[in-house]
């Protein structure tokens, strides 16, 4: 199990969350149930908060990721724990704004960002928007040229930085969608069309080199290798860009293949990157950056977990156990996507020996429907109450009405207090949008 302070086994050996027993939040509020623990949420956004003012006097901002879990009460709570956000498509940024969220500390992404997100960042006032691509500097120069503003920009860079993670959430390979490339010299002439961009404010470079990533030295690597950029841009172009966003990406525990990383252990990985931000500095002489960091999946991802239903249980005599649940790829396409590995306990009865290596399965109509293949657990009884453990992150934001599933609530719970932070769908949700045209009548 992990070192989260509020994941606990109770006296009546049941898992229990931020005070709650899980096996009564089940009965409650019914599965599949999203939980979150807020203390944890809040113990992460303060620790790297806390690190950029302790140990570069301020001079940056965390933005929470919110790709990694989006609702509004994501927001307020950033809001309250005083960091920024990053937000990718026109349904955060607008899910942000109905929490309240100060649109100046909001940045904006998007590999190709929509004219209508574009337009809606600029009437909202978002601080800044990390351009992608030539067009979009060309339509958001217009925009801001229309509202009479100067909208202040980052180019997303792509500093060629290898980190050991999957291929498909590596983002800084010379072959990536993302970003201009550094050695390629398109991120020069992007800088330099940029400038020339009466409207447009350019602030400095981001760059973002993927997800799950525990080597402090890949981190660092890409913020060396933004600064010698800066400095080439400052020797060819005579301009000295401000600020430089580091990206997300810091790794979670999911299973004990993981390193376990305890909440302040994280401040390490940004105190690694702001020596290395500092020497650099020095060595080029160049200003310090206004630094900036993106961390979704470590301020969520062991946050929360799911809680199911056992339901069927199939036995394939020498070949395989399912067991399967009320949920599945529809709250957690992880596996789906990319073979992710999780931990699963049955909450009912967490102390019980693992007897048995089985595979999760979901309800869905696809083989690959599986949430955990081939871990150990007690033997699962129809009824038991399962835990999927570090589902924070990229599950419910992934989530889907596959098969007219329902998404499951999420509920948020803290010193044995739980309350909905996103209700349950119901059947009626589910044909909202559907129309019967006349003609079919
Ligand atoms: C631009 C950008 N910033 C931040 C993040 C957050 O990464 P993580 O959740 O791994 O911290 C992502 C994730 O894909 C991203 O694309």
């Amino acid at each position: 199990m992990n070192q989260r302070e509020t994941l606990k086994i109770n006296s009546k050996g049941h898992l229990e969350i931020g005070g709650c027993d899980t096996v009564d939040l089940a009965a409650k509020f019914g599965t599949p149930l999203y939980v979150f623990d807020e203390k944890y949420i809040r113990d992460m956004m303060d620790v790297y908060r806390d690190t950029i003012d302790r140990e570069y006097d301020g001079h940056g901002l965390v933005l929470y990721a919110s790709k990694a879990f989006s609702c509004m009460a994501i927001y307020k709570i950033a809001a309250q724990e005083n960091i920024g956000v990053d937000v990718v498509s026109g349904g955060e940024l607008y899910t942000a704004l109905k929490a309240g969220f100060p649109a100046e500390k909001i940045y904006m992404h998007g590999n190709n960002k929509l004219l209508r997100e574009l337009q809606l960042a600029v009437d909202s006032g978002v601080g800044t928007i990390v351009v992608d691509s030539y067009d979009e500097a060309d339509m958001l120069n217009e925009l801001a040229q229309k509202k009479g503003i100067r909208q202040d920009v980052l180019i997303r860079i792509n500093p060629g930085v290898e980190a050991h993670t999957h291929a498909f959430v590596q983002t800084a390979r010379t072959d990536s969608k993302f970003g201009f490339s550094i050695s390629d010299g398109t991120a020069e002439k992007m800088t330099a069309y940029i400038l020339k961009k009466g409207s447009l404010n350019l602030k400095g470079y981001h760059c973002h080199i993927g997800s799950q990533i525990f080597e402090k030295q890949s981190f660092v690597l890409a913020a060396q290798k933004a600064m010698d950029f800066m400095a080439k841009i400052k020797a060819d172009l005579g301009f000295e860009v401000d600020t430089l966003n580091i990206g997300g990406g810091f790794g979670i525990w999911y299973t004990d293949e993981d390193a376990k990383i305890s909440v302040e252990g994280y401040a390490a990985y940004l105190e690694a990157l702001i020596a290395a931000v500092k020497d650099k500095a020095n060595e080029l002489g160049l200003k310090r950056p206004y630094l900036l960091i993106e961390p979704g999946r470590s301020i969520v991802g062991e946050a929360g977990i799911t809680l199911y239903t056992v339901g069927a249980i199939k036995d394939i005599p020498g070949i395989k156990k399912y067991v399967a649940i009320d949920g599945g790829m529809f709250d957690n396409p992880r596996y789906a996507l990319y073979q992710s590995k999780y931990t699963v306990l049955l909450a009912n009865r967490v102390n019980e020996e693992c007897t048995e290596k089985v595979t999760i399965a979901g309800k869905c109509c696809e083989s690959g429907d599986l949430i955990a293949v081939d871990v150990p657990l007690p033997e699962a009884k129809r009824g038991d109450i399962a835990a999927v453990l570090s589902t924070g992150a990229y599950n419910y934001s992934m989530a889907s009405n596959y098969n007219r599933n329902f998404i499951p609530p999420a509920i948020l719970v803290k010193d044995g207090e739980a309350d909905y932070i996103v209700k349950p769908q119901t059947y009626d949700d589910l044909i909202r949008n559907d129309v019967v045209p006349g003609r079919l009548k």
